[in-house]
């Protein structure tokens, strides 16, 4: 187990796949990522100082206690939120020279994202679902892509199922389904395979795993998961908003 500490700001986690599909080896560089919001009783840090780089085609688990800053940092890297300080680069872009329109076009081309309440529209089938992020970027022909992906997943039999009818691991597929259906170079998952049990959680980690190999995209993971965590080449680990390591796995 070698540990790259974050006193090296500039550390780079070593590439799984460097220079992906043509873009810049590093996926994402975070230097100085700090988030702090005002309550009532003062000031609250949620992220302090948060610096790491992630090459492109690597896996990152991100681990640390419930309220440490997990998903707050997941959202600051696919720009969902902005930072107090500090910034975030995607494949060289910096969010935060981007205004929300410009953020909202680098997450449709280039980001997926598995949210941990997944967050379906209640109205559309689970392909209406993930045809959706095609048709807002564009796409003519959205249903045969969805369709394949969802056979990817297993779930060729649930197309015209609305989320209420689908299982939990049913709708983490089709969240997964739905993040990877754009073809995204990072893909970012909050606890997905949180309340799922053992096998169902082994296949969604399977399928995250086989959809990296297969086509490169890196995966940043928040998880409680010791399993999935192994087998994530790397561990960022958050302490109350700082990040103490940044394991490599043996
Ligand atoms: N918008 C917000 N306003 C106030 N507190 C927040 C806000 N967002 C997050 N927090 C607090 O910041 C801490 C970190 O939250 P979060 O990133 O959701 O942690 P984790 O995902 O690691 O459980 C928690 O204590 C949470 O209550
Ligand atoms: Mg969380």
């Amino acid at each position: 187990m070698t540990n790259i500490m974050n006193e090296n700001p500039g550390a780079t986690l070593n590439a799984g796949h460097a220079g992906a599909r043509g873009l810049p080896a590093d996926a994402l560089h975070v230097t100085g990522l700090s988030k702090t919001v005002p309550l009532p009783s003062g000031p609250l840090v949620i992220l302090e100082d948060v610096s790491f780089t992630i090459a492109a085609g690597d896996s990152v688990a991100i681990v640390g206690a419930s309220g440490s800053g997990k998903s707050t940092l997941l959202s600051l890297l696919a720009g969902l939120d902005t930072p107090s300080s500090g910034d975030v680069s995607v494949h060289g872009v910096l969010l935060s020279a981007l205004d929300e329109d410009g953020r909202a076009r680098v997450r449709g081309e280039r980001l997926g994202f598995v949210f941990q309440r997944f967050q379906f529209l209640p109205s559309l089938t689970a392909l209406e679902n993930v045809m959706l992020p095609l048709e807002l970027g564009g796409d003519v022909d959205a249903e045969g892509p969805a369709r394949r992906i969802l056979a990817q997943v297993g779930l060729s039999e649930r197309l015209g199922h609305y989320p209420r009818q689908l299982s939990g691991g049913e709708q983490q597929r089709v969240a997964v389904a739905r993040a990877f259906v754009t073809q995204p170079s990072l893909l970012f998952a909050d606890e997905p395979t949180g309340n799922l049990d053992t096998k169902t959680g082994q296949a969604i980690i399977d399928l995250l795993f086989d959809l990296n190999s297969r086509h490169g995209t890196t995966l940043v993971l928040v998880t409680h998961d010791e399993q999935l965590a192994s087998r994530c080449r790397h561990t960022l680990r958050l302490d109350s908003g700082r990040l103490v390591t940044a394991g490599v796995a043996a």
